[in-house]
């Protein structure tokens, strides 16, 4: 178990489009148990692979109450299959430290993905956990939830963000 380091905006690799995964092997296995290890460390509900550098189609996801007993979701080349609805939520990410906005979602999804080993699920879910499938498989995608914001909006982030990366350097 190690904990990754968690690439930040605008970093090339999270613009990419992830590779499907297509052996599901040991180091597979390794790097899930890592990502996941990871993610409850920073502390945060989803993890993508782009995001600790690696361009491939896995992500890892929690998103129980922290009063709750786990419940991590592992899905290996995950798609939306069904979807339906909207909401707006309040969004972060663990690769654009100190930034939240809002973004439109579906409300209920249908997401197909294979497990660790090896078998297919078929999951509708809606509310946080439905977000947050959006969230990571966007990662895979190479988009960012600010990449869905408005140009104006945009805009307004890329100048508080350079402020955020400065502090953050200082801080270093
Ligand atoms: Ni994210």
């Amino acid at each position: 178990m190690a904990l990754l380091k968690i690439l930040h905006y605008p970093d090339p690799v999270l613009s990419r489009v992830a590779e499907p995964v297509d052996t599901i092997d040991a180091a597979l296995r390794t790097l899930a148990s890592d990502m996941a290890e990871t993610m409850y460390a920073a502390p945060g509900v989803g993890l993508a692979a782009p995001q600790v550098g690696i361009s491939r189609r896995l992500i890892v996801l929690d998103c129980t109450p922290k009063d709750e007993p786990r419940q991590l979701y592992v899905a290996i080349n995950p798609e939306i299959i069904a979807h339906s609805g909207t909401l707006f939520e309040e969004e972060g990410c663990l690769s654009v430290p100190g930034y939240y906005a809002r973004v439109e979602r579906d409300e209920e999804i249908t997401v197909r993905f294979l497990d660790l080993a090896g078998e297919q699920h078929e999951l509708t879910t809606d509310g946080l956990l439905a977000v947050a499938f959006q969230h990571e498989i966007d990662h895979l995608n190479g988009m960012l939830f600010v990449d869905r914001l408005s140009s104006l909006k945009k805009s307004l982030f890329r100048k508080k963000y350079k402020k955020i990366l400065a502090q953050l350097e200082e801080s270093l």
